[in-house]
């Protein structure tokens, strides 16, 4: 698969050293990218940029709440004057939540559809003009598999913010595609991250993990690398015809 050298890229969540987001960001500075790590907490962004650097690549952590458009905007304008104008975005971020439906408070529908579908649209709109002005572009926006078929009831806001990102990233790769710009959607099924982790051992689970894993044709959980492949291809210069799509990354499961 062929990518530029110097493209730079913005990672969102990308601060928690065994989610998605970092193996996303290890994936593309390996591939010669410079990758801006923004995540909310501070700390777990410097490590991920710092095990980058380390290895030998490119990276700063930019710290910032995806739903405040003054500290994404401050975010950008770090990640310009230190790599470059940004060519590659990954709207990763998200909070999971499992919340009986009964219980479901206004508060918690409110920040999930904030951080998780708001915060791409803040993201994607301060971004977009380094796209624009380059001609060239790559949107990769990260759904769930509960946001494309409902998923479960005591997920109705997750999955709702999560099946938003999908229409969203259609609105994008319609408006953007003669602009050089794609965009596309990553929908991961049963990841093993800590938010994965978190859902297993806190909850809610009505059966036990394994039970769920045995129906899928491929029957393991996946990884984060799983889903950085996947997003490294639609980040890549190869994928310059592919916009508008869905491609999920989940063993089989329902698709
Ligand atoms: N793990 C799974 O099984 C699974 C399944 C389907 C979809 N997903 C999606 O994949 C993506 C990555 O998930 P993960 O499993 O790596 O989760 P994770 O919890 O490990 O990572 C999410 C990151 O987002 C950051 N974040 C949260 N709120 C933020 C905010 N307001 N501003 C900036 N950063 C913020 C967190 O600090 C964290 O580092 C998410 O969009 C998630 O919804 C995960």
């Amino acid at each position: 698969m062929a990518m530029a050298a110097k493209r730079t890229a913005l990672i969102t969540g990308a601060g928690d050293p065994a989610g998605m987001g970092a193996a996303i960001a290890r994936r593309f500075a390996r591939s010669g990218m410079s990758v801006a790590v923004l995540d909310i907490v501070e700390e777990g962004a410097k490590e991920v940029a710092a095990s980058i650097t380390a290895a030998g690549g490119s990276a700063i952590a930019v710290t910032a709440d995806v739903t405040d458009r003054k500290q994404v905007t401050e975010a950008a304008e770090r990640v310009r004057s230190a790599l470059g104008p940004i060519g590659v975005l990954v709207n990763n971020a998200a909070i999971e939540g499992w919340c009986k439906f009964e219980d479901l408070t206004d508060e918690l529908w409110d920040r999930t559809m904030e951080v998780n579908l708001k915060g791409a649209f803040i993201v994607t709109q301060t971004v977009l003009p380094d796209m624009e002005a380059a001609g060239w572009g790559r949107i990769v926006n990260i759904s769930a598999l509960g946001g494309q078929m409902g998923g479960v009831f005591d997920m109705s806001h997750y999955n709702s913010s999560k099946g938003g990102m999908i229409s969203f990233t259609h609105s994008l790769a319609i408006g953007l595609g003669a602009k050089g710009i794609t965009a596309n959607t990553v929908s991961p099924g049963f990841i093993d991250t800590p938010m994965a982790r978190r859902a297993i051992e806190t909850s809610a689970f009505p059966v036990d993990h394994r039970e769920i894993l045995k129906s899928y044709p491929i029957p393991r959980l996946g990884s984060a690398e799983d889903i950085a492949a996947a997003v490294a291809f639609f980040a890549s210069e190869d994928a310059g015809y592919i916009t508008n799509q869905v491609l999920g990354v989940n063993g089989g499961c329902y698709n």
